[in-house]
């Protein structure tokens, strides 16, 4: 299924369920002669880790990871880096219990109608653990974000909202909260909802400064859609908006505008990007996620034959995902990020070694690999369709006519015909081969 593959400047597969014997991913487009970061990818796994303050479940996994490919003496190889972290400390006895009943708020119950099967153990492959992957491929491009800053922390936590935000503050914390003087209240709220069995929800607010102008593009590569989707595409959260956000909606123009004088913005509603392209401006924005949905309280929901039943879940998890999901949406970000980052250095032509253009050409050529394994596939079916229908495999007419087709386009692009004719002469064998 292409969903778990990421495409971008660093393109990678990621695998692996929650109780399953591992996690992992592969990068395939890694140039080769870079020294592997190691130690950040230590460290930034050990940002996201569970088990180490009561607001994160106590599942204690060591996220020792091991690399199994692409690297050698230290450096890649330009070969598949494959990465996997084990799954050590995992209790699949803790969903005996819940097996084929469905987790109000949590994806058993999507997962169960769209696939027909779920893993049940930890949400197998809908539990935040997945996100473990994407935090160690994205320390694979560091180098191309130096000197930009990635600062994110709560604006609430359930009830509470910090009062003032102390930068040198939130770094004492694992919570990231900005405000001593109501943090102690903050932190025995959270141990009241622990005692009640009960979870609770987050928004943070991720400020990204020091960030060049012109980083996006237009029109479905606008920075904050990929920012959003990025943002997203994490378990849990269900809302962003960037700069005054949803508060645009109750401004005038004349209050929203973010006006410009002496070569600097007044005010950043915009939340650093116009048009889809950054302006320079710190990028701020918000994203919301939602309360754990394992929690301890019973709770009505229907099992597998639709049958009414009650839960009560026992599980390790998480009481407010804050400290967790922070560093997963660093990473994020730092894909996004070094996405537009080499697009906008193709744009300014920054890139002119030998070794950038090959890396283009590369590109290129895997996305035709790309092409023709999708031709095969159709071409596979269609072969299907004609046995089923009768029809015979051979059709030389429309090979002509396609033909024909390709060779005139070719000619408009300046592509020599004959090169066309070489080429599709061997796609039409193995499309023929492949039904
Ligand atoms: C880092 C991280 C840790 C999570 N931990 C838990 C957890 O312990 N228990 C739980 O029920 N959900 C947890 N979630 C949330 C679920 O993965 C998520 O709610 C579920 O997949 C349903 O998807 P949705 O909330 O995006 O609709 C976690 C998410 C992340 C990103």
């Amino acid at each position: 299924m292409r969903a778990n593959k990421l495409d971008g400047y660093l393109g990678f597969t990621t695998f692996g369920e929650s109780h399953g014997p591992a996690m992992g991913l592969v990068i395939e487009d890694v140039k080769p002669g870079i020294s592997f970061p190691y130690d950040e990818i230590k460290t930034a796994l050990f940002a996201r880790k569970g088990g180490k303050n009561f607001t994160a479940t106590s599942r204690n996994e060591e996220d020792k990871f091991e690399v199994l490919s692409g690297v050698f003496q230290g450096k890649t190889t330009g070969m598949p880096i494959c990465i996997v972290i084990f799954n050590k400390n995992h209790q699949s006895k803790d969903y005996e219990n819940i097996a084929n009943i469905f987790r109000p708020g949590h994806a058993d119950f999507s997962y169960f109608k769209k696939f027909k099967i779920y893993d049940y153990r930890g949400g197998g492959r809908s539990s935040g653990r997945e996100t473990i992957s994407r935090v160690a491929a994205s320390e694979m491009v560091n180098h191309l974000l130096k000197g930009i800053e990635l600062i994110a922390y709560p604006i609430r936590i359930g009830k509470f909202i910090p009062n003032k935000i102390s930068y040198s503050f939130l770094k004492t914390n694992y919570l990231k909260w900005g405000d001593e003087n109501n943090y102690d209240e903050l932190i025995r709220y959270l141990e009241k909802i622990k005692a009640e069995k009960d979870s609770v929800g987050s928004i943070i607010r991720f400020e990204i400064r020091n960030v060049p102008s012109g980083l996006g593009d237009p029109v479905f590569e606008k920075l904050e859609a990929n920012i959003a989707k990025a943002i997203l595409s994490i378990g849990s959260v269900k809302g962003i908006q960037f700069g005054a956000g949803f508060s645009l909606g109750k401004m005038k123009g004349s209050e929203a505008n973010d006006e410009i004088k002496d070569g600097k913005f007044l005010t950043n509603n915009n939340g650093g990007i116009l048009g889809g392209i950054s302006t320079g401006q710190t990028i701020v924005f918000d994203f919301v996620s939602k309360p754990v949905p394992s929690i301890g309280k019973v709770q009505n929901t229907i099992d597998i034959e639709g049958e009414n039943r009650e839960i009560k879940i026992t599980g390790r998890h998480d009481l407010v995902l804050t400290s967790r999901i922070i560093p997963v949406a660093i990473a994020m970000i730092k894909l996004v990020l070094s996405d537009a980052i080499s697009y906008q250095k193709l744009i300014k032509n920054e890139k002119n070694t030998l070794n950038d253009f090959r890396e283009q050409l590369e590109k290129i050529d895997e996305d035709i690999l790309i092409a023709i394994a999708r031709r095969n596939e159709i071409s596979k079916q269609i072969g299907k369709f004609k046995k089923e229908n009768k029809i015979g495999i051979v059709d030389s007419k429309r090979e002509t006519e396609i033909l024909n087709l390709l060779k005139n386009k070719a000619l408009n692009l300046k592509i020599n015909p004959k090169i066309i004719s070489n080429i599709w002469k061997e796609i039409f064998e193995e499309s023929k081969r492949q039904q």
